[in-house]
């Protein structure tokens, strides 16, 4: 088997993949508003209840409606992936497993139209929307390979004993809720149900409410893969109506959460609590938010750690757990990096991401417009306005990236997960001073630090609690297998998604012994 590889990504500066990727988007666009049904045991099935899913860049236009499951539906959804776990648990790993690959060749033959589909829903630019399929099909072929290797491994660690035939192997757990987040709604939503369905869970996928739409298409493309009914069951729905019981339903064998921490914790505590008939202890895997930050040591370039904060601060107006919301800078270079990012901050534009020329689109709803615009009236509070502040959701939810300086270590702005286009300076005197700001946290998801100095990058593997820690560089855009992603403490359950130990979270290890 050729050896897994991550997709490439592609380059628009090419006049040709930007003439493809018109013709995508404009045959997509055709397609908009649109009414899709829940998927339960391979039957389609309409309750006459939609989610209605919007353009974030064109608030009014719809994208799609997508029938909301109900207690009724779940319950029957719950039926389908025990019947269906039966014989999907006893696939052998090699057909489970080419299910991945099928799956990844037709989203690679069709990455330019799940990458507008993306565009249009969830507003992310062209080369976010890219990187977002590609990881799409980074863990379809990492997930395929790695159940592969799993199940060779397993008797190959045991030791051997005299008179004995030992075996052990890694078997499913049954079935699962899969609940991800809309930010990523191709990978995160790939990752999350393939990983469970390779190791021979099957699952119910409740889709973020923002992006229904293409995890319909993610579910339409396992089907024509071939997958067999009732291995996923699409249920989207309100999360206070289904979510509930989802989490605390007794059937449910395990939770594959990734969102926000609150949630998180709420649905961990509903899962730790046993319901009457219920007969395992609840497995709940989550990956939460992030309050991550770039460390700038004195000494180092400062054009280039301006634009690695404002790639890292506002690639997808920073919707992105991993993306830098807090800078802490040496004393000796903080101002001219304050003003050079406010510089750069200044020369992005902001719009409906239909516009090459737009680096970054829209928020993804209301709520987050509400939510990210009443932070930066707080940062007027806590800090100095540099850069941004403006904001408008006439046509589509579009906030100005913007830079605060002098935020105090302690303050809200410092603390709290936003989860929009808002980064925050603070000054260090000493490079452990910076580290123990950055460690001021929660969460401990990632991280980077700028330095020309061998033994602060010493002191830092050492003492940055973070999942995920980047030197001299962006602290976004973990890959595949490259960099084994999920953070430490509020950030989530220590899972490292796209690594090598992921799958193991969703089986059981089983031994037997027969003596000769
Ligand atoms: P969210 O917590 O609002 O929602 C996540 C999922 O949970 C959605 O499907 C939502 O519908 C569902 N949900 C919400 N309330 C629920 C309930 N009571 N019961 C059951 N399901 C419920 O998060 P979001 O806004 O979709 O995503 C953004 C958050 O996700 C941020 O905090 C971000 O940092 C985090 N995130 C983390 C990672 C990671 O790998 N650590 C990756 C992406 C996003
Ligand atoms: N895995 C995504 C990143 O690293 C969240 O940016």
């Amino acid at each position: 088997m050729i050896p897994y590889r991550p997709e490439p990504l592609t380059d628009f500066s090419a006049p040709h993949h930007q003439e493809a990727f018109a013709v995508a988007l404009a045959r997509v666009q055709e397609q908009v508003g649109q009414t899709y049904p829940l998927i339960i045991g391979g039957q389609t099935v309409d309750t006459g209840r939609y989610l209605e899913s919007y353009n974030p860049s064109a608030k009014t236009e719809l994208i799609g409606r997508v029938a909301k499951a109900g207690k009724p539906e779940i319950e029957r959804a719950l039926r389908c992936a025990q019947e269906a776990f039966a014989i999907w648990s006893e696939v052998p790993v090699v057909e489970r497993a080419s299910l991945l690959f099928k799956t990844a060749a037709i989203l690679r033959r069709r990455k330019h139209e799940f990458s507008a589909w993306m565009l249009l829903e969830a507003g992310k630019s062209r080369a976010e929307a890219d990187a977002d399929t590609a990881e799409a099909i980074d863990f379809l072929e990492y997930y395929g390979r790695q159940m592969l290797a799993l199940a060779q491994r397993a008797d190959a660690l045991l030791t051997p004993f005299a008179g004995e035939d030992n075996h052990m192997e890694y078997i499913p757990l049954g079935v699962g809720a899969i609940i991800p987040p809309w930010n990523f709604p191709l990978a995160i939503v790939t990752g999350m149900t393939v990983s469970a369905v390779v190791a021979g869970n099957t699952v119910l996928l409740k889709p973020a409410s923002q992006t229904p739409v293409i995890a319909y298409k993610m579910v339409e493309a396992l089907l024509e893969a071939g997958m067999p009914a009732g291995v996923v069951n699409f249920v989207p729905g309100d999360p206070e109506e289904i979510g509930d019981l989802l989490v605390e339903h007794a059937d449910i064998r395990f939770i594959s959460f990734t969102g926000s921490k609150d949630v998180g914790l709420r649905m961990n505590e509903l899962a730790a609590k046993r319901i009457p008939g219920q007969r395992w202890i609840k497995r709940f895997v989550a990956e939460m938010g992030g309050k991550d930050a770039i460390v700038v040591d004195a000494g180092f370039d400062i054009d280039l750690a301006a634009r690695t904060i404002v790639q890292s601060a506002f690639g997808f107006s920073g919707q992105k757990c991993s993306a830098c919301s807090r800078v802490i800078a040496h004393a000796s270079l903080y101002d001219p990096l304050v003003e050079r990012v406010a510089a750069l901050t200044r020369e992005l534009k902001v719009g409906d991401v239909r516009e090459m020329a737009h680096f970054t689109g829209p928020v993804i709803d209301q709520k987050a417009f509400a939510k990210v615009t009443s932070y930066i009236e707080i940062g007027k509070q806590e800090g100095r306005l540099v850069a941004g502040g403006g904001a408008s959701a006439d046509t589509g939810y579009f906030i100005e990236p913007t830079v605060f300086a002098n935020v105090a270590p302690s303050s809200r702005l410092m603390q709290e997960e936003i989860f929009g286009p808002v980064v925050a300076f603070t000054k260090s005197t000493s490079f452990e001073e910076a580290i123990a700001i950055a460690n001021q946290t929660e969460f401990g998801l990632t991280g980077s630090v700028l330095t020309h100095d061998r033994s602060h990058i010493a002191y830092a593997r050492r003492k940055f609690h973070v999942g995920n820690l980047y030197f001299n560089r962006k602290c976004t855009g973990a890959i595949v297998g490259v960099h084994p992603f999920g953070g430490f403490n509020m950030s989530g359950t220590d899972s490292k998604a796209g690594g090598p130990d992921y799958l193991l979270l969703f089986t059981q290890p089983k031994a037997s012994s027969e003596l000769l």
